[in-house]
């Protein structure tokens, strides 16, 4: 074997050794418990506080007369917490405070701004043109804005 090669050899098994060493020190202990990923991964997602409460339910317990507007609405198919945020706190404590109650333009925009990569089936408007001295809810009500 040429001596060159020898030397390339010996090179490639201290590098292997190295990986090998710092490998052992790097893992984290329970990675490859269950698969390719660490195994404690799975508590810690367990151990997350669930912010979203169970779909639409809870909500309509406390407020059905909303319910049933936004229900018979062009709105019907939103989740509630789709524009209000996480109801996890104002559930077990409702209060005004801890819950998002956004009405700016640029919110209702997030869906209804003129945008060419966005699927037509939701109508939209130039924010630049419609109506742009008012708030969307002085014209339109939030669950139920169709004005005709
Ligand atoms: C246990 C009853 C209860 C449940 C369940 C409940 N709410 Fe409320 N909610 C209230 C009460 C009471 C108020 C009025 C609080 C006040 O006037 O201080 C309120 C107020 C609100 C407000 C108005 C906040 C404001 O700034 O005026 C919004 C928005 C709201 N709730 C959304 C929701 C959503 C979304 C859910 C589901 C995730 C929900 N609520 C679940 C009782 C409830
Ligand atoms: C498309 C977004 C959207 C959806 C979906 C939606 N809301 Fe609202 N909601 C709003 C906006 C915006 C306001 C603020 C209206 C205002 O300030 O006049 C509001 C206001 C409220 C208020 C305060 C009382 C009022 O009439 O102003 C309550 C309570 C509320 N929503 C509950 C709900 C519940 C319960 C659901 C689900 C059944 C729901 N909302 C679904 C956007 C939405
Ligand atoms: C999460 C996305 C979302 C948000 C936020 C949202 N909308 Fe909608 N909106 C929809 C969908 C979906 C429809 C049903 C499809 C349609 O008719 O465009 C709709 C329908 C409408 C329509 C009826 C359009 C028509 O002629 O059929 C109006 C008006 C409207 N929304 C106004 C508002 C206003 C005002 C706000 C803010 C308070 C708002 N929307 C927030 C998704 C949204
Ligand atoms: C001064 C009242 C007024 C305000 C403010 C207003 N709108 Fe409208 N909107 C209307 C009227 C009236 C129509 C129906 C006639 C039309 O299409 O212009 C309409 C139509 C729409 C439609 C349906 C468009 C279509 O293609 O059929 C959407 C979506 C809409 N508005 C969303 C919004 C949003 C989002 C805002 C806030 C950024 C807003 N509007 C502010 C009065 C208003």
């Amino acid at each position: 074997m040429p001596v060159q090669v020898k030397r390339l050899l010996i090179a490639f098994a201290v590098f292997i050794a190295l990986f090998l060493v710092a490998r052992h020190f790097l893992r984290p202990a329970t990675f490859g418990e269950y698969g390719h990923y660490r195994g404690a991964a799975l508590k810690e997602n367990e151990d997350r506080p669930i912010k979203y409460v169970n779909m639409n339910e809870t909500c309509i317990t406390c407020h059905d007369s909303i319910a049933a507007v936004r229900d018979s609405s062009v709105h019907k198919s939103i989740n509630c917490q789709t524009c209000h945020g996480p109801g996890y706190k104002h559930v077990d404590d409702p209060q005004k405070t801890n819950i998002v109650k956004e009405h700016a333009r640029e919110f209702c925009g997030r869906c209804h701004s003129k945008n060419p990569a966005r699927a037509k089936v939701i109508k939209q408007i130039d924010m630049n043109e419609h109506n742009k001295e008012d708030e969307c809810i002085s014209c339109h009500n939030s669950h139920n804005p169709v004005l005709w």
